[in-house]
């Protein structure tokens, strides 16, 4: 297995380390900055000994070390800046993003692209029409990361473990992100039994605005360490077969009833890529946000270059 990751950043340099650490594959880090990924995969490699798993992280500065790929992650791009919501990102980002699809096209034409890059729902869709590969083969992280903000929100105010919630969320990886307290399970009972209504929302919001919060405080750049953790873990899904149940953004065909979108939702993955869209029973209302987040993608999506 041969996995690169585009972007030596903080996200991806330490996706590169969670996937090397856990044997997942060849890994590749590319960055276009020169030689930031070869130093990064120096010290990458000098944890190897502490960690004691023996890997090798190649490093390169030129596009064609993805050649052949079974799995590349696109972390490159910019990330926000305090004020910023990650649809102010779309300018910047679509032109890099276009022109790394049309190099994965041409040097790992059966690959798996993951996608992290934001505004995450647009960039997915984006790669995922310049590259021309099948839904199956394009999907973007965010909502998992969302639902392990959520989690961990829950488990500060419940004081139950963050391993005893099974968080659900839904919609985009921005604005319109749905976190889903009747689908959220606190030791087995839903969220919005667990905790008064006032509570649940309270929680919600905290888990739309974290991403926002983090990068408050940070000042440059955006969150790393929960989001490379959530690459990881998906890169493990489809290289070990695992046929798990994340939410990804993945293309929809009438799922939910809508089309010819990217948005997130749950899907089991495996070692083709998503191998099933799961439609979660949504009431009215949850139908309704979920709609909205959708129709919010539609203005960025008719503005791809
Ligand atoms: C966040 C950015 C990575 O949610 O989208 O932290």
């Amino acid at each position: 297995m041969k996995i690169s990751v585009i972007g030596a950043g903080n996200v991806g340099s330490l996706a590169a380390l969670h996937i090397a650490r856990q044997d997942l594959g060849e890994v590749v880090l590319l960055d276009i900055a020169g030689a930031l990924a070869r130093g990064k995969a120096l010290d990458l490699e000098d944890a190897c000994a502490h960690l004691r798993v023996p890997y090798r992280i190649a490093a390169s500065d030129n596009i064609s070390c993805i050649q052949d790929s079974d799995i590349i992650v696109i972390t490159a791009g910019f990330a926000r800046k305090p004020g910023m919501t990650r649809e102010e990102l779309f300018d910047k980002n679509s032109q890099i993003l276009k022109d790394l699809s049309s190099a994965i096209k041409k040097h790992a034409p059966g690959s798996i692209v993951i996608v992290v890059t934001n505004p995450l729902d647009v960039m997915t869709y984006l790669v995922l029409r310049y590259t021309g590969f099948a839904p199956a083969k394009v999907l973007g992280m965010g909502v998992s990361l969302d639902a392990a903000r959520f989690s961990n929100l829950i488990s500060q105010a419940t004081t139950v473990p963050a391993q005893d919630i099974e968080a659900v969320v839904v919609g985009t990886h921005g604005e319109g992100m749905l976190p889903l307290p009747r689908f959220t399970y606190v030791k087995g009972i839903a969220l919005d039994e667990f905790l008064d209504d006032a509570q649940v929302q309270l929680l919600c919001q905290k888990t739309r605005e974290r991403g926002k919060e983090i990068v408050s405080f940070l000042g440059t750049g955006s969150a790393f360490f929960a989001p490379s953790l959530c690459i990881a873990d998906l890169v493990s899904a489809i290289a070990k077969d695992q046929k798990r149940t994340i939410g990804v953004s993945t293309l929809l065909r009438g799922e939910y009833g809508l089309k010819n979108i990217c948005i997130g939702v749950p899907c089991i993955l495996g070692k083709s890529g998503i191998e099933k869209v799961i439609e979660l029973k949504l009431n009215a209302s949850e139908t309704a946000a979920l709609t909205q987040s959708a129709e919010s993608l539609r203005a960025l999506i008719t503005r791809i270059p």
